[in-house]
Formats: structure tokens, C-alpha cells, sequence
């Protein structure tokens, strides 16, 4: 990484949930080279503890405590005790989600998938905004950043995860509008396919899940962890100060438009 890369979050506390996951942990980590003292949360209490070993023993300032979104008292606790160790939570990462398996028919999807999609990934983030705009609004500070998905904007095949990220998408603009005059942002950053164990029970079907997507991708690639990371970083960074209510879409150009489609057209 070269300066020119870089996000100064020096001197902020960053909470992110889900951070044993892909994404998460690749996040924390980052936040963390950036400056910030990272509070590495997810249900997997013993996964964040060991998170949080790696950037301590690397010299960044990390507090590792478990955090089920689903909960508003677990939010809660791990938000008051990330204040009185580390400080106010300065940023907010909303990045947790359970891998459901995709149903092959919407009308058969049990609803527990819908409870599933929407606790976690919507009522998930509102506990923890609920838990830090407090301190936020009394502090005139803050910026929050809904990890999304392209899901969220059209059909990819998994109606519940669609629909909640959608919801998230709305609740990022409610968020940004009603906490702008506080001084908080609220962004969202919007991935396409990032290889992570949110992948494993596909890639287990079809090892070559992966190569099969890469065709759908004007970049040539599928994305990584850390694509999404720099642009969570950038837009909890002061760089983004600005910036509030929308949507950074990193996807590798998938929702640009469409080659295969473009070329059956053209003949090609
Ligand atoms: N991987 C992709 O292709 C992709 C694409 C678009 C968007 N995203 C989004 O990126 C984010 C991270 O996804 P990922 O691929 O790293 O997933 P992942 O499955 O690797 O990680 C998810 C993490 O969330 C944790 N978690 C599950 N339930 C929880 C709960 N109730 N409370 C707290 N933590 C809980 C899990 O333990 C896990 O560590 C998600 O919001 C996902 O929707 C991922």
C-alpha cells in the first residue's frame, strides 16, 4: 500500500460486527493499519478473541468481544464496553450475516430464511445504530458504513438477503438524513461476488464456482476482502466528510450493464 492509499482514521474507535468473517476480518484489520482502535465483534466470541491477538500482537489497539446483532442488550453491552476500554465508538460498521442457503424456489423458502435475512442483516444494524447514536449525537461525530450487497438493486438469485439488503440500503438514506444535522454520515458500500467463507457451501457443490462468475465481471476478476475493505475505510475516513447517504458500489463493473448480452446482440 502507498500513502496515496491510505485513510487517516487515527484517533477513532471503529466498531465492526461480523469481523470473523471474510470481509470482517480483512476490515478490522485495515481499520486498524489506518489508525483506528478496532472493536472486533461477531456471534464467535472465540474467533474475535483471536482477531484481536493478531492486531495487538502487530501493536494496534483492538478489544475483541462477542455480539449477536439479533440481540439489542448484546449490542448494547459490547458498545458500553467497548466506551470504557477503548472509548466512544466512533465509527460503525454494520457488516454481519448468516450464509443461507439459496432456496430453488421462492414460494417453498421456509420463512425462517426471511427471519434469518431480515433479524440479522436489518434489525441487526438498527440494534447497533441504536446503541451508538447516542454517544454520537452528544459528541456531534460519527459515520456509520451498511455493508450491502448489488443484491440489494436487482435479482441474484435469493429473494430473503435481496430484500433485506434492500431494506438496508433505505434505512442507510433514513439514517443520513435524520443524523446529518448531528454531524453523523451514514454510507453504504455495495460488493458484488467476494470469495469468502460466505461462499464455502457453494464452493463445496462447484469448485469452480468462482471461474464460472468471472465471466459476468467487466474487470476480469471477482472480488476480494479487501476491495470492500479500502472502500469502508475511505468511506468512514474523513476524506469522505461529504459524502452521506449513498451508495459505493464495488463490484468490478457487474451492475454497469452486461457484456455477455451486449455481445449475443452484436453477433460476437
Ligand atoms: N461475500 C460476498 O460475495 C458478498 C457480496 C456482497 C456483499 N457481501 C456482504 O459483506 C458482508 C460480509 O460478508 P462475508 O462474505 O464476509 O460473510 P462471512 O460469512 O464470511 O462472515 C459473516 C460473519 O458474520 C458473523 N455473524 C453471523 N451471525 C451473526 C450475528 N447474529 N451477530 C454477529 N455476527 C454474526 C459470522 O459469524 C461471520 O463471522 C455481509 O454484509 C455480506 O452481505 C458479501
Amino acid at each position: 500500500m502507498t500513502t496515496a492509499d491510505r485513510f487517516n482514521l487515527a484517533g477513532k474507535v471503529a466498531l465492526i460486527t461480523g469481523a470473523a468473517g471474510g470481509i470482517g476480518r480483512v476490515t478490522a484489520a485495515r481499520l486498524a493499519d489506518e489508525g483506528a482502535s478496532v472493536v472486533v465483534t461477531d456471534i464467535d466470541e472465540q474467533a474475535c478473541n483471536e482477531l484481536t491477538d493478531e492486531l495487538t500482537a502487530q501493536g494496534h489497539r483492538a478489544l475483541g468481544t462477542a455480539l449477536d446483532v439479533t440481540d439489542k442488550d448484546s449490542a448494547d453491552a459490547a458498545v458500553a464496553t467497548a466506551a470504557s476500554t477503548l472509548g466512544h465508538v466512533d465509527l460503525l460498521i454494520n457488516n454481519a450475516i448468516v450464509a443461507c442457503p439459496v432456496p430453488q424456489k421462492l414460494h417453498e423458502a421456509p420463512i425462517s430464511l426471511w427471519n434469518t435475512d431480515l433479524d440479522v442483516i436489518v434489525k441487526g444494524a438498527v440494534h447497533c445504530c441504536q446503541a451508538v447514536l447516542p454517544s454520537m449525537m452528544e459528541r456531534r461525530a460519527g459515520a456509520i458504513v451498511n455493508v450491502v450487497s448489488v443484491n440489494a438493486f436487482a435479482f441474484y438469485g435469493h429473494p430473503s438477503y435481496s430484500a433485506a439488503k434492500a431494506a438496508l440500503v433505505s434505512f442507510t438514506r433514513s439514517l443520513a438524513v435524520e443524523y446529518g444535522p448531528f454531524g453523523i454520515r451514514a454510507n453504504a458500500v455495495n460488493p458484488g461476488t467476494i470469495r469468502t467463507p460466505a461462499w464455502a457451501e457453494q464452493e463445496a457443490k462447484d469448485p469452480a464456482v468462482f471461474d464460472a462468475l468471472t465471466q459476468w465481471y467487466p474487470l476480469g476478476r471477482i472480488g476480494s476482502p479487501e476491495d470492500v475493505a479500502a472502500a469502508i475505510c475511505f468511506l468512514a475516513s474523513g476524506s469522505a466528510s461529504w459524502i452521506t447517504g449513498s451508495v459505493l458500489t464495488v463490484d468490478g463493473g457487474l451492475t454497469a450493464g452486461n457484456s455477455v448480452m451486449a455481445r449475443s446482440v452484436e453477433g460476437n
